[in-house]
C-alpha cells in the first residue's frame, strides 16, 4: 500500500484533485475535513462539539482525527494506496501518522504540496461560499484565519518531511485538468 499526503492551503484544491486522484488510481481518499462534516450533518456528540471550532477556522484536537484516521484505515480492503487530504495538519498529527503506518508496515511514501499564492486562495473560497453551505467560506474573517491556521500550525510539516525527502511541490494555479495532470504524473511514479 502506497500513502499519499495530498497538502496546501485552505483553498488550494487538496479536495477537487484528491477526488480524481483517488479514482483514477484505486485510492481510498481520506479526508479529514469531510469526516468532521459528515460527524456534523448526523449530528453526532461529537460533531456537535467539533462544528464550533470549525466555524472560527481553528483546528479541532489532534486524538480526534488521528483515532478517525486509524479506524479508516483498518476497514480499508482492495484499494492501491491511501491519500490523505488535510491530514496531518500539525507536526503531532505527522508523528501520529507516521508511527500508526510503522505498526502496519507502512510508511509515508509522498508529500503532494500544491502551492496557490494568497490572493488566489482567497478568491476560490468566497467564490466557493456563494456555491457552497460551507459556514467556515461565509466570512472573510474566518478565511484568513484558517489561512494564518495553516501558516502557524500546518506548514511546519512541509520542512519536516523535506528532510525524509519524500516533498514533491506541485504548481496548484491553472485549470483543474492540467494541475490533474502534474500530480498524476507524479502519482503513477511510485504506483509503478
Ligand atoms: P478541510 O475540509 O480540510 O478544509 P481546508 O483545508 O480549509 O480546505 P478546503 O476544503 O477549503 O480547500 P481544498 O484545498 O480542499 O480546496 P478545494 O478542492 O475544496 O478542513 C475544514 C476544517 O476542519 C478545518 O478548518 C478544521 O477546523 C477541521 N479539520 C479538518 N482536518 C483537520 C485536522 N487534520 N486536524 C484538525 N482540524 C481539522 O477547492 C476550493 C475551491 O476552489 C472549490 O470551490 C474548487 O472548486 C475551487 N478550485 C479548486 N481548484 C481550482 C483551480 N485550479 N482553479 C480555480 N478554482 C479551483
Amino acid at each position: 500500500m502506497v500513502n499519499f499526503l495530498i497538502f496546501g492551503p485552505p483553498g488550494s484544491g487538496k479536495g477537487t484533485q484528491s477526488v480524481r486522484l483517488a479514482e483514477k488510481f484505486n485510492l481510498l481518499h481520506l479526508s479529514t475535513g469531510d469526516m468532521l462534516r459528515a460527524e456534523i450533518a448526523a449530528g453526532t456528540e461529537l460533531g456537535k462539539r467539533m462544528s464550533a471550532i470549525m466555524a472560527k477556522g481553528e483546528l479541532v484536537p489532534d486524538e480526534v482525527v488521528i483515532e478517525m484516521i486509524a479506524s479508516k484505515i483498518d476497514g480499508a480492503k482492495g484499494y492501491a494506496g491511501f491519500l490523505y487530504d488535510g491530514f496531518p495538519r500539525t507536526v503531532a498529527q505527522a508523528v501520529a501518522l507516521e508511527k500508526m503506518l510503522n505498526q502496519r508496515g507502512m510508511k509515508i511514501d509522498c508529500m503532494l504540496v500544491l502551492e496557490v499564492d494568497r490572493d488566489e486562495l482567497v478568491k476560490r473560497l468566497v467564490l466557493r461560499a456563494e456555491q457552497s453551505g460551507r459556514p467556515d467560506d461565509k466570512d472573510p474573517a474566518v478565511i484568513d484565519n484558517r489561512i494564518e491556521v495553516y501558516r502557524e500550525k500546518t506548514e511546519p510539516i512541509i520542512s519536516y518531511f523535506k528532510e525524509k525527502g519524500i516533498y514533491q511541490p506541485v504548481n496548484g494555479v491553472g485549470e483543474i485538468e492540467d494541475i490533474f495532470h502534474r500530480l498524476s504524473d507524479i502519482v503513477v511514479k511510485y504506483l509503478n
